[in-house]
């Protein structure tokens, strides 16, 4: 009787261990895709924060950040498929309007953000055979950015970057509106000014790329409403305009004489540029 106990233990660990591995390739299973657009500025914010030297290729209208594959209650599926590497040749014909509208906003390669997206999402979506190639993944990110254009969507209900003082449900309502469907709206909250900035809206398609409601994806919500947001909601969000044209180049001014580096007057610039940045 004792004797058997390893062996019954054994076979508990075998049989754990194969629940493990089929579970294992459930998670390259996914029920809807997500299609996020950012805010240049917000995401140009959010990359100097990490490392004032950073720059940005800015745009004054929302761009594509990705189309991620996910399944309902859960983060991902990610990285699904090592061999299908990123040919940027395969991008050539529609290279143009993703530097446009799919843009690599941080500093670095056009290529970069494809190739992460590509690698990380596009490898996953591509089990449906209307995104199982570069060029069809990313020009469906092209369709859906010009027919769901949050500049639009958000400028219907006069949302717009210069005016301030709407809150996250404003932004949430009016895309609800545009779609019909229900959304997700992400803001960056600043952790030097605790001021919250509209970041991200996510709206959501079925595999027949058909507009569905967000529901149900993973990511925090306002308990009384229901609302898929990770914004405070009784708070008024900061959509910002335009930057001035010196935060469209690197942040340190390449041009100071070499006298002034790193002595206090620079430092003292520095801030001053930068309050009048944030405090726009
Ligand atoms: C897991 O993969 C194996 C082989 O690739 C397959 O036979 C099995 O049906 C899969 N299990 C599930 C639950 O998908
Ligand atoms: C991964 O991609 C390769 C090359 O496109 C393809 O032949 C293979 O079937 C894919 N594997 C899976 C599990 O989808
Ligand atoms: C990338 O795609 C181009 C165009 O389809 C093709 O000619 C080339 O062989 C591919 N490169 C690799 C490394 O697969
Ligand atoms: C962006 O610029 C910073 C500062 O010049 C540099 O350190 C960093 O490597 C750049 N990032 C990329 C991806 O090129
Ligand atoms: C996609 O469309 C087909 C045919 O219209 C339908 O049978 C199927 O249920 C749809 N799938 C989803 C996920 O809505």
């Amino acid at each position: 009787m004792y004797n058997s106990t390893p062996l019954l233990l054994l076979i508990i660990f075998v049989g754990y261990t194969d629940i493990c591995s089929a579970e294992g390739n459930k998670t390259h299973d996914w029920d809807i895709l997500i299609l996020t657009q950012h805010w240049p500025l917000t995401v140009c914010l959010q990359w100097k924060e990490s490392l004032p030297q950073h720059s940005c290729n800015l745009k004054n209208f929302w761009t594509v950040h990705g189309i991620w594959p996910t399944k309902l209650g859960t983060k991902g599926p990610e990285f699904c498929n090592s061999s299908m590497h990123f040919n940027q040749t395969q991008l050539e014909p529609i290279e143009k309007q993703l530097e446009q509208y799919w843009t690599n906003i941080h500093n670095g390669s056009i290529y970069t953000l494809w190739k992460h997206e590509w690698k990380k999402h596009g490898t996953c979506a591509a089990t449906l055979p209307a995104l199982d190639t570069e060029n069809k993944y990313f020009g469906q990110g092209l369709k859906w950015i010009k027919q769901y254009d949050m500049s639009n969507i958000l400028g219907k209900s006069g949302i717009e970057p210069s005016n301030q003082g709407h809150t996250p449900q404003d932004v949430w309502n009016a895309v609800q509106k545009s779609v019909g469907k229900n959304p997700t709206v992400q803001c960056f909250v600043d952790p030097k000014t605790k001021k919250t900035y509209l970041f991200e809206i996510r709206i959501c398609f079925d595999k027949n790329l058909t507009l569905t409601d967000c529901d149900g994806i993973k990511g925090p919500s306002d308990p009384t409403t229901g609302i898929q947001t990770n914004c405070p909601l009784q708070k008024t969000i900061i959509y910002p305009s335009m930057l001035p044209p010196e935060y469209s180049k690197p942040f340190y001014t390449i041009t100071t004489p070499a006298y002034l580096q790193h002595s206090w007057l620079l430092e003292a610039l520095r801030i001053i540029q930068f309050l009048q940045w944030v405090t726009l």
